[in-house]
């Protein structure tokens, strides 16, 4: 099979890419990846030399060079991660989510209607189901939980969600959605509050927790995410959507106290700053269809997989040096200019 990876050097790209071509040597992935700010071929190190995969620079959105694209390299499978990702920054700039998340989506889902597809897959998140109360641990999201955005992010992609139902619906596009809650691991950009978390304690810097720092997440690790995607890709039904998640909720303040215990650094680095606007107070997944349907079993528990994750981040502190000593030093002037004081 001929496989098109698009967003495949962003964090969770860039981890299945590693995994389908080390998985499936009889296939050939190619990633597709603009190269934003977010996107980083270091990622695909392990990879670079292998016959089965190459690499390709483009933006999704841009309908003459995907047309062209699919006209030479006639793909089987597309799995779609390429995305504007962060909350924060949907907030200040939401045009640029609006355009690669939405017309990105349409623009490959024209093409695998004019070119034909075996499987187009949409990678979605929890998000488009919007917040659940923080004093209801009985309510999960399921696939049949109506679509809810809060954010321009998560408004943008209940949009492309749209968008590949329809799709399928009118043109018979054989498609498949997962919706995931929270990934960290390795490779995710330290925007992300794991990450973040993790370089600003090692360098003694203030950790901003957003509002009282109650709002719940359901952490998932980068690993579990890709396999679970892989199953669906190839034994998922048509049509369907499923939920991906590991029942791994805490709330941001046992996530960053539980990094700060593992670093061995003072909780008086916290520092409480500004809420996000229309921050999301819980989000929780109910992963039974794809437990019951794909046998789909996650390795990671929150604990084991933090631990893994903060020793990654420790092996490889060029990788997120280099990150954050450069553009993004303005990225966060700029998005904690009014939160954070050093
Ligand atoms: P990321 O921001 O780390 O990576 C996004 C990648 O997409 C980058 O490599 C970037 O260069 C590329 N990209 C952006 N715009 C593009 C364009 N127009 N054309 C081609 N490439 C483009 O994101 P991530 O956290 O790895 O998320 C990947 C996908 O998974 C997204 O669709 C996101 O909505 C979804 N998701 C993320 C999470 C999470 O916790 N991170 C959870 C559930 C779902
Ligand atoms: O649920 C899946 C989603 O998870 C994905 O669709 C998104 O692409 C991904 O970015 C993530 O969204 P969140 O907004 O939940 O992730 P983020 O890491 O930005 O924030 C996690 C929580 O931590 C959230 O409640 C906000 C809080 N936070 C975040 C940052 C960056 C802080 O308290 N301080 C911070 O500095």
């Amino acid at each position: 099979m001929k496989i098109i990876v698009t967003g495949g050097a962003g964090f969770i790209g860039s981890v299945m890419v590693q995994y389908l071509v080390n998985k499936y040597p009889e296939d050939m992935i190619i990633n597709l990846d603009k190269l934003t700010y977010a996107g980083n071929l270091e990622n695909l190190k392990p990879v670079e030399d292998k016959p089965n995969y190459r690499f390709v620079k483009g933006d999704i959105a841009d309908r003459k060079f995907i047309f062209e694209l699919f006209e030479t390299e006639k793909p089987d499978v597309i799995i779609n991660f390429a995305a504007e990702s962060h909350v924060d920054r949907s907030v200040e700039h939401p045009e640029e989510f609006v355009r690669t998340n939405v017309m990105g989506t349409t623009t490959l889902l024209d093409a695998c209607k004019a070119y034909g597809i075996k499987r187009y897959h949409q990678v979605s998140t929890d998000e488009v189901y919007g917040d659940l109360p923080l004093d209801r641990p009985d309510l999960f999201f399921t696939e049949t939980t109506p679509l809810h955005a809060s954010s321009p992010y998560s408004a943008s992609k209940a949009s492309a969600d749209m968008f590949v139902m329809a799709y399928h619906r009118t043109f018979g596009i054989p498609v498949t959605i997962s919706r995931c809650s929270n990934n960290y691991g390795q490779y995710q950009f330290p925007e992300k509050l794991i990450p973040l978390m993790i370089s600003r304690a090692l360098a003694d810097e203030q950790l901003p927790v957003y509002g009282d720092g109650a709002n719940v997440r359901d952490w998932l690790h980068v690993e579990d995410h890709c396999q679970a995607i892989d199953l669906i890709v190839r034994n998922g039904r048509e049509g369907e959507i499923y939920n991906i998640g590991g029942h791994n909720e805490r709330t941001n303040l046992q996530v960053v106290k539980t990094i700060l215990a593992a670093l061995d650094k003072p909780e008086s680095l916290i520092k409480y700053v500004k809420d996000r606007p229309g921050h999301d107070r819980r989000y929780a997944i109910d992963p039974e269809k794809l437990t019951k349907e794909l046998g789909w079993k996650p390795q990671y528990n929150f604990d084991t997989g933090i631990r893994q994750t903060i020793e990654w981040y420790l092996d490889n502190k060029s990788w997120w040096e280099r990150i954050i000593s450069g553009e993004y030093q303005n990225y966060f002037k700029e998005m904690y200019k009014d939160r954070v004081t050093d």
